[in-house]
């Protein structure tokens, strides 16, 4: 109790806040998202996330060499697909040279000890931008798995080394580990987007991958951003089906969620801080508004004291910069 007690004897250096700081970053916290296109010497920047780029595959191929060197060593693979190999069922998804399939190898080959992670939904492959396969205006759930369950494994067997699907339809988690383990893949991790709630901060990111929504919205399989019960519903559910890896998306406004999440299971817990978490505070950096990189550290400071043992963010690469 005052004037015994005076808190502000551990804040009065940087010496002495530095001893007792609680939350400290490293690159060995990130997962880098990275955009991949078609073509050669490709690098164009996406109009909602300021420099940040979508990559051909040379560029893929030294941008993955710049990450290994400056200590990150995990990336999560996205890919821009051209409008005429879209569909409803996501048939390219499932080319074993297709442009995912492409992507691993190109990484895998840069630098064999670069983790690999996919991204595996339908969206990107939809003609409706949906996650799933559409029947009669509805986004079907079984069908969808068993396609999920395949792209996983032609993932596997181009090399990545965990697929993360960002689907959110019911059972998928046991449909992709059981496709996984019949054809031995049983090294191949699965990171669950397991509590990804129906979010308007993935604008920018539908932009990057030219993926939006064709009709609807995606609240009948994401979740709704009003609750929190559920999150650990959905959460414990994908680790019973066999999870290695579970997430939170997004990021800032659900640090309630990552908290709940973190204290109720005993994997690791991922969080996705998304494009539009970016895109905000690039925007207000560029008026001058926000000092850009304390709001950075700030904010990926905070998800991390939340319970974050891995950060999937887009600021990777400018962190890991700062050490
Ligand atoms: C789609 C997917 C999305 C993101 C990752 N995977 C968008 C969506 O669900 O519409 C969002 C990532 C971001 O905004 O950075 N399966």
């Amino acid at each position: 109790m005052f004037p015994t007690s005076r808190y502000r004897r551990l804040r009065q250096s940087e010496a002495i806040r530095s001893l007792v700081r609680e939350t400290i970053l490293s690159p060995n916290d990130f997962l880098v998202p990275l955009f991949v296109v078609e073509g050669k010497n490709i690098k164009q920047e996406i109009a909602s996330m300021p420099g940040y780029f979508r990559l051909s595959l040379d560029n893929l191929d030294k941008e993955i060499h710049e990450l290994w060197k400056m200590g990150l060593k995990s990336v999560l693979l996205f890919v821009k697909v051209e409008d005429a190999l879209k569909d409803n069922e996501g048939k390219e998804a499932l080319n074993p040279d297709g442009l995912m399939q492409r992507a691993i190898k190109t990484v895998k080959n840069a630098v064999p000890d670069m983790l690999v992670m996919t991204d595996v939904a339908l969206d990107p492959f939809s003609i409706y931008g949906h996650d799933g396969i559409v029947k009669n205006g509805k986004i079907t759930n079984d069908e969808t798995i068993s396609v999920l369950a395949k792209m996983s494994v032609s993932h596997a067997q181009a090399g990545a080394d965990f697929v993360a699907p960002s689907d959110m339809m019911d059972g998928r988690i046991l449909g992709i580990r059981q496709a996984l383990d019949a054809q031995k893949l049983i090294d191949t991790g699965i990171m669950s987007y397991s509590a990804k709630y129906a979010s308007a901060f993935y604008g920018p990111f539908r932009d990057a991958l030219d993926s939006a929504p064709g009709f609807g919205d995606k609240k009948t399989y994401q979740m709704d951003f009003s609750n929190r019960t559920e999150a650990v519903k959905e959460t414990q559910a994908d680790i019973d089906e066999g999870a290695d890896i579970v997430m939170v998306k997004p990021g800032l406004c659900y640090l309630d969620i990552v908290r709940d999440v973190k204290n109720s299971v005993n994997v690791p817990v991922a969080v996705y801080q998304v494009s539009g978490e970016y895109s905000m505070l690039k925007a207000a950096a560029e008026r001058g508004w926000l000092d850009h990189d304390a709001v950075m550290l700030e904010q990926l400071i905070a998800i991390k004291r939340a319970g974050a043992d891995i950060i999937a963010s887009y600021f990777a690469k400018e962190v890991a910069r700062l050490f």
